[in-house]
């Protein structure tokens, strides 16, 4: 018998993958066990995940599940670019930071980077990056990558993407969406998937399930057939193809089949609101800007972080400014949120 060696009460505010699994997911996996099943994605759940995937992108989407969210990007850009192509992105998207270079190492990407006050594009920003096609001298920009909701906790409008997609596709380019937290997006926002992502052109997206109560497991979803190639190779070469898939789909099949997806994001979103609203007055802290998914970002200072980073798990976000990001996620309870925050307030005052 294996023994526990955790606190399974234990939560802190460092990332929504700290978290465990929704216990509706444990119970999924339970149900697609047992027995034997085609491996590689040739199983039961893998074909009717198609149909949930259609339900929320619309009749042309196809779902590639995955194991993590760098495969996802990584697969899913290499799929929609030529070897001499590049990306335009927000200097702070997890594909330009967070990915030890991935895009660039395994996708042989340039990243086209551009500085941004609140990780949201814009087409004036884009505007900086596309020129140059037929130039050989200039890897060809041929994907605008977004992220939604950002990197730093804001959420795009569908206008705001409508007018990217638009930008993009004047200039031949296409639009790839990292949505490793597009169910928090859609909380925040209140719109179907659909309506800002196959509606407003987006051509290719990331879902996420990790940080939304699943194990393991994100989905590269292609929008528009035209907009890549290849992906079951690509994904198979990237080491991404899982051969017991039926695990991943059963558990997109019980988020995104049922609402979980979107209890789960509410719950998460709602708990990043909650801490906002009891420290955002506090003195000596500033909340940088006003969160619009699961995460708060602060400053205050350095010494405060450090005595608290003693009492809960978080990380610093930017060592010069001493900005910290707080995040929640589907199991943050309202108790949590008020511990945190009184300690928060406590530490300030000491
Ligand atoms: C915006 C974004 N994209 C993608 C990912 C997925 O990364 P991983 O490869 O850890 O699943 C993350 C994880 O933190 C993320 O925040």
């Amino acid at each position: 018998m294996t023994e526990r060696r955790h606190d399974p009460d234990l939560r802190g505010f460092a990332s929504d993958n700290y978290a465990g699994v929704h216990p509706e997911i444990l119970d999924a996996l339970a149900v697609a066990n047992g027995g034997h099943q085609v491996s590689y994605g040739e199983d039961v759940y893998t074909e009717s995940l198609q149909q949930v995937f259609k339900h929320h992108f619309g009749p042309a989407a196809h779902a590639y599940p995955v194991f993590n969210g760098t495969g996802a990007n990584v697969v899913a850009l290499q799929s929609m670019t030529e070897r001499w192509d590049s990306v335009i992105c927000a200097e702070s998207a997890h594909i330009n930071v967070d990915e030890c270079g991935a895009p660039e190492k395994v996708a042989g990407l340039k990243l086209l980077t551009l500085p941004t006050p609140d990780g949201k594009l814009t087409p004036e920003l884009v505007d900086r990056h596309a020129w140059g096609w037929g130039d050989e001298h200039r890897a060809q920009p041929r994907v605008v990558a977004l992220t939604q909701s950002t990197e730093l906790g804001t959420c795009y409008t569908p206008e705001e993407i409508a007018a990217l997609c638009d930008q993009a596709h004047q200039h031949g380019m296409k639009v790839y969406l990292d949505g490793a937290r597009l169910a928090n997006a859609a909380a925040t926002l209140g719109l179907p998937l659909k309506e800002f992502t196959t509606d407003v052109g987006v051509d290719v997206l990331s879902f996420g399930g990790t940080k939304n109560g699943m194990m393991l497991g994100e989905a590269i979803v292609v929008l528009n057939p035209d907009a890549a190639r290849g992906v079951q190779f690509l994904r198979k070469a990237a080491m991404q193809l899982s051969s017991k898939m039926r695990f991943i789909s059963v558990q997109f099949e019980a988020l995104l089949g049922t609402d979980l997806w979107l209890r789960n994001a509410t719950h998460a979103n709602a708990m990043a609101q909650r801490l906002y609203a009891e420290v955002k007055d506090l003195p000596g802290l500033e909340v940088v800007r006003t969160p619009q998914a699961n995460a708060v970002y602060a400053v205050l200072p350095a010494e405060v972080t450090e005595r608290l980073q003693k009492r809960f798990r978080f990380y610093t976000w930017n060592e010069h400014t001493g900005e910290v990001r707080w995040m929640t996620s589907f199991d943050t309870t309202e108790a949590d949120i008020d511990v945190f925050a009184a300690a928060i307030a406590e530490e300030l005052q000491r």
